[in-house]
């Protein structure tokens, strides 16, 4: 079975894909919008399985260990309200700025490729890490299936 780290690091491969996607489209309104909505339904899938990752471990966590991994969800918080700005740029056909978005993803992923992945090969067990793979793998799957919109 494949590793946690590895899953996710291909799944953080696939979401900066999606934003290259939209960053190549974002003069094209309408291509804009649904690139947007892809990239945003795929990321919350993907936060949601690390957030529920989160709860299963941090029992077992010291409480410097404990802030440190609950800093990572605080982040989550912090990406979506940067979509939330590109969303309402996107809505109002204004210019889009994805700066703050690009930034603050990249260093996120960066600290879970580094930290949080490896810190849950360690902490959780086999039944709890090929859950997640397996969830990783029906949201790809969910993904790969949609009809490509163009
Ligand atoms: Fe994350
Ligand atoms: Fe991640």
């Amino acid at each position: 079975m494949e590793g946690i780290k590895e899953v996710m690091v291909k799944e953080h491969a696939k979401i900066a894909i999606l934003l290259e996607k939209l960053e190549a489209d974002i003069a094209n309104n309408q291509e804009a919008r649904k690139d947007f909505q892809e990239l945003r339904s795929y990321m919350k899938q993907h936060f949601y399985i690390e957030d529920d990752a989160i709860f299963s471990i941090f029992s077992n966590m010291n409480d410097k260990e404990v802030s440190s991994i609950f800093d990572l969800m605080q982040e989550h918080g912090l990406i979506l309200g940067d979509l939330n700005d590109v969303e309402k740029a996107i809505t109002k056909n204004l210019p889009v700025d994805l700066i703050k978005l690009k930034k603050d993803m990249k260093e996120h992923f960066e600290i879970e490729e580094k930290f949080f992945y490896p810190t849950l090969e360690k902490e959780l067990n086999e039944n709890q890490k090929s859950f997640i793979v397996m969830k990783v793998h029906e949201i790809s799957k969910r993904q790969s299936e949609k009809p490509a919109h163009k």
